[in-house]
């Protein structure tokens, strides 16, 4: 389901009364609810390719709604990637057929175009995980029928993902940015998104706005994309150790890919005196890591959401893996994303963070960074 707020009034009756200047409310926003994983993706963790989360629930999902007769798929939503991929009916998600709820089938719409343009998009650093298909246009909904029209995405004939993939990191090319096409269309005025999300994969997506009620203090601003220059991290035994290069921030990543000093050190500490990573020493006592992302902004993540037993508890697993090398980009995604208020403005390039409020309160202003 989305959200489209746009015709709202504003309660002006306590200023009048009172006297006092009111901000005037912002109302050009669109949100979507962010939704937990289902039963597609638990057959990915039965294939045992899936990094954690026994429940099934890694990963940040959303419904759009697109073609004449408003066809409803489930997409993740990726800060790691920058295009809109959905699979078309009867193609491969993941090795099967793509379930229910995930594929798009052009037949049922008439405004659906095949740009007939083949596209390989590579995800990841190795090459193996890639999506095929052809570049499509079609009329996306928001409620209140309000609709984003013809809008470039690829519909794929074959992934390896269980479903389609929201790339909303910014792009040069503003044909095929969903963020950057809901301000050409009018809706918001200025490109640019948030992601709250709660401690159980739930949460608001917000197209051109920024909700000040869902994170504690001030924002930590850099210009940046997605990538930010944090600091350090804090072991539960108080070791601190630096990042030696910036950390993206990869909602399409269930893992904490690090600096390998930093991984040994952090290994060191939850082995057992066999050397295997023990999920009795890592999970007793509400251990937390506290990330640094400078300018006083620390994040806690417990160690319970790095590491966890396997489903007959006979193996401790830990999301927290190597980068390739010494001092290259660091990539953290779901374990860092689900505690922090991630926002970021599009046209002057600058990315918010701040540790995330859980709230049901809502301040939802246009971005002023
Ligand atoms: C869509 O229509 C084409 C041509 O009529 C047909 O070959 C194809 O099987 C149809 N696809 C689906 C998913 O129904
Ligand atoms: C789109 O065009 C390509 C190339 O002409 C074709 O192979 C593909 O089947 C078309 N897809 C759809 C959904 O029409
Ligand atoms: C997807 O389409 C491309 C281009 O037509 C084709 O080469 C490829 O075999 C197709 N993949 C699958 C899984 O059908
Ligand atoms: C964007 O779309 C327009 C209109 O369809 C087209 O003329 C232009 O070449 C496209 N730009 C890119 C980068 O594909
Ligand atoms: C934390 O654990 C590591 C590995 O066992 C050890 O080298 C280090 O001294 C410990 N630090 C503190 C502050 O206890």
């Amino acid at each position: 389901m989305l959200l489209f707020k746009s015709t709202i009034l504003v309660a002006l009756l306590a200023a009048i009364t009172s006297g006092t200047p009111v901000a005037k409310r912002h109302e050009k926003y669109i949100a979507y609810p962010v939704e937990r994983g289902d039963a597609s993706i638990k057959r990915r963790y039965e294939q045992g390719s899936f990094d954690g989360f026994q429940d099934g629930r890694a990963n940040y999902f959303t419904n759009l709604k697109l073609g004449s007769n408003k066809q409803e798929v489930s997409v993740m939503i990726d800060t790691g990637s920058s295009l809109l991929n959905i699979p078309q009916t009867g193609s491969q998600c993941l090795g099967g057929e793509c379930a229910n709820g995930v594929a798009f089938d052009p037949n049922e719409s008439t405004t659906f175009k095949n740009l007939s343009k083949f596209t390989k998009g590579y995800y990841g650093g190795g090459g193996a995980v890639y999506v095929t298909g052809f570049q499509s246009t079609d009329d996306f909904y928001f409620d209140g029928g309000k609709k984003l029209p013809n809008f470039e995405f690829t519909l794929l004939n074959h992934t390896f993902y269980a479903r389609g993939l929201l790339g909303i990191a910014p792009s040069t090319d503003t044909n095929t940015s969903y963020v950057e096409s809901v301000k050409k269309a009018g809706y918001i005025n200025k490109a640019g998104f948030s992601l709250y999300t709660t401690n159980d994969q739930q949460g608001t997506f917000l197209l051109g706005g920024v909700d000040k009620a869902k994170f504690e203090g001030e924002l930590a601003i850099y210009n940046s994309k997605l990538s930010i220059p944090a600091k350090s991290l804090t072991t539960a035994n108080g070791s601190v150790l630096d990042f030696p290069a910036e950390i993206q921030l990869d909602s399409g990543s269930s893992g904490i890919i690090i600096d390998p000093v930093i991984v040994d050190q952090i290994n060191k500490e939850v082995s057992g005196k066999d050397g295997k990573i023990s999920c009795d020493i890592a999970l007793s006592g509400d251990k937390k890591f506290t990330f640094d992302l400078g300018q006083g902004v620390k994040i806690d993540v417990p160690y319970s959401d790095a590491f966890y037993w396997n489903a007959d508890k006979t193996k401790c697993g830990s999301r927290i893996s190597k980068t390739t090398a010494h001092y290259t980009t660091q990539n953290v995604g779901i374990p860092l994303i689900k505690h922090t208020y991630l926002t970021h403005n599009y046209e002057t390039g600058n990315l918010g963070v701040a540790p995330v409020k859980h709230t049901d309160e809502s301040n939802i202003v246009d971005f002023w960074f």
